[in-house]
């Protein structure tokens, strides 16, 4: 494995971690087929190849993939860095000490090494989420605070209500098929030295290339979502074609040449989501090896034309969801 510093924190972690929304999540058929004891395998067996960030939320499962991580975390907490985040109802300066507290209780630790803010929230002044922030750390409670699903006005807001402590990451989507970040994010975490946190860096299970039109996952949450129309299907298909091709000549798989991708730039580090051991065993192997320019060239260019079907209003919605009841 290999790690980078988390924004200018001085921790290390790995450069591929663990996501956990998939744990837990079993809301009656619309979230993931989700196993506990495979859950807990999973996790442990990704301490065991040397992934360190373990990211849950405790929106993941009402609170559930917390519990579970805390299992299965048990006896190992010095080999992980542990990341979770308060959801954007939990934002005023009260709530997100209880947040906090509640989640430091189902994780069963002393500590949350990285607490991150899951959504901003434009009804709950920063200052007194951020200034709630301040007194974890201060009473040892959190260790670094970070965001997710940040602007970069947003970044610049979070990072001017803090007094004492920095931003240290913004988690956001960043995937081949999704580089909107590369606009202006990416380059202002750059020069700020803020980590991006790659979610869904495998496109939700898009780019590990085992779905297709006809050919989609069971549960209604990514049914639903318009990345998996058959049309985006057939337009993403363009990119899996290269990476399979890269993937071929260099005797790896599609799902570990577009993690490469993403962690080549030292700022990202990338948390695929995985709920059985098998997938954290092939995610690790993105890491030890490096794409050539010329792969990367090929890459760019053909994800820099994928132009995704967009739903063409919030109405359309719900008729979605009717297709699949
Ligand atoms: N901050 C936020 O707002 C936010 C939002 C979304 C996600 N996240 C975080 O980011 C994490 C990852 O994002 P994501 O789950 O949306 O998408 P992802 O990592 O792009 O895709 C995950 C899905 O791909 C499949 N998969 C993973 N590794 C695989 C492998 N090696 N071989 C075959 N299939 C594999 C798995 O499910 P299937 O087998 O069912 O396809 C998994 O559910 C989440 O768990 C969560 O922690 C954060």
């Amino acid at each position: 494995m290999e790690y980078v510093e988390l924004g200018k924190t001085g921790f290390k972690v790995s450069v591929i971690g663990l996501g956990t929304w998939q744990i837990g999540t079993k809301l009656w058929g619309w979230g993931t087929d989700y196993n506990e004891s495979d859950a807990i395998a999973t996790v442990q067996q990704a301490i065991d190849l040397g992934v360190n960030f373990i990211d849950t939320a405790e929106i993941y499962g009402g609170g559930k993939s917390e519990e579970v991580i805390g299992k299965a975390i048990s006896g190992r907490r010095d080999e992980v860095f542990l990341a979770t985040k308060v959801w954007l109802t939990n934002l005023s300066y009260d709530k997100v000490i209880k947040a906090a507290e509640r989640s430091l209780r189902r994780l069963n630790v002393d500590v949350i090494d990285l607490y991150q803010v899951h959504w901003p929230n434009p009804f709950v002044p920063i200052e007194q989420t951020m200034k709630a922030m301040e007194r974890l750390v201060k009473e040892g409670k959190v260790r670094c605070i970070g965001v997710s699903n940040f602007s970069v006005n947003g970044l610049k807001r979070a990072q001017e209500a803090l007094s004492s402590e920095e931003i240290a990451s913004n988690q956001v989507e960043y995937n081949l098929l999704n580089r909107k970040i590369e606009r202006d994010l990416l380059p202002y975490a750059r020069r700020e030295k803020i980590t991006i946190i790659a979610y869904s860096p495998l496109a939700k299970g898009i780019l590990t290339g085992k779905y297709a039109p006809g050919n989609v996952p069971k549960d209604l949450l990514r049914r639903a979502d318009i990345l998996f129309s058959s049309e985006n299907l057939k337009r993403a298909n363009k990119i899996l074609e290269v990476l399979h091709e890269i993937a071929e000549r260099r005797g790896k798989n599609v799902s570990q040449v577009a993690l490469n991708w993403l962690i080549k730039e030292p700022t990202v580090l990338a948390i695929p989501g995985a709920k059985k051991p098998m997938h954290v065993k092939v995610n690790v192997g993105a890491v030890g090896w490096k794409l050539t320019e010329e792969e990367i060239k090929k890459i760019d260019e053909v994800s820099n034309s994928f132009k995704p079907e967009r739903l063409k209003s919030y109405i359309s919605i719900p008729f979605r969801l009717l297709r699949f009841w």
